[in-house]
């Protein structure tokens, strides 16, 4: 996956994504954000925002940056930002253009088996993130053990082809930071292939 292909394959996905994604992933979407516990005058990252569907579960009063590579996906959210406090850019989340320590909290949902190279894209997320602020992911991960079977890598093949990759390891991705905290790692569909976590960024190296 490079972000050429990507731009390719998500120009298409704009047109059908709000009539599906929702069907799959309403829930587990739901509860993605819920466990952020935004609050009122907080600031929050949605690297890989396409097409906005964070953004009717998000509490009134936050303060929201969305980020996404794919013009015709942020096209659709910005009919979803109308009256609310949405920036929404056009940016490679592996490169953000935001200072250290910026956002109180990141949502990381459905990119990190999508971008080119999630690790640098959870770093990239994680960096800007202050001391004490939390990220949630949600999304689909190789189980942590698991082999890559022959079958497994055929489903790689044609999910990369749409424009995500269910083979990689959620441990590669967050392995490089080390200030952070798993507070709760739930399994979520397909019996836990998909997860949503819970992670906090540690204050001064201390928990
Ligand atoms: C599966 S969609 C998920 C969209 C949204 N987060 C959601 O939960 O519905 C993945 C998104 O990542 C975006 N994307 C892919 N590579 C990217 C990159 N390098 N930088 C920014 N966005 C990227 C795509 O354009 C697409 O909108």
């Amino acid at each position: 996956m490079n972000n050429q292909r990507n731009l390719q394959i998500y120009r298409l996905w704009a047109f059908v994504y709000d009539a599906w994604i929702p069907l799959l992933y309403g829930r587990a979407r739901r509860r993605a954000v819920t466990l952020l516990d935004l609050q009122p005058g907080e600031r929050l990252l949605i690297p890989g925002i396409g097409t906005g569907l964070d953004l009717p579960h998000i509490p009134a009063g936050v303060s929201i940056v969305g980020a996404d590579l794919s013009p015709d996906m942020l096209a659709k959210a910005k009919a979803k930002a109308q009256n609310r406090d949405v920036t929404l850019l056009e940016m490679d989340v592996q490169v953000l253009n935001f200072a250290d320590d910026t956002f109180d909290a990141v949502l990381f949902n459905l990119l990190l088996a999508v971008v080119p190279d999630g690790a640098a894209a959870f770093a990239e997320g994680w960096r800007t993130l202050k001391p004490g602020g939390r990220a949630v992911i949600f999304d689909k991960f190789l189980p942590e053990g698991a082999a890559l079977t022959p079958g497994r890598r055929l489903l790689g093949r044609v999910l990369r082809s749409i424009g995500t990759d269910p083979n990689r390891r959620l441990n590669d991705i967050i392995a490089g930071t080390s200030d952070l905290m798993i507070e709760s790692d739930e399994p979520s569909l397909l019996r836990g292939q998909y997860r949503t976590l819970l992670l906090r960024k540690k204050v001064g190296g201390i928990s």
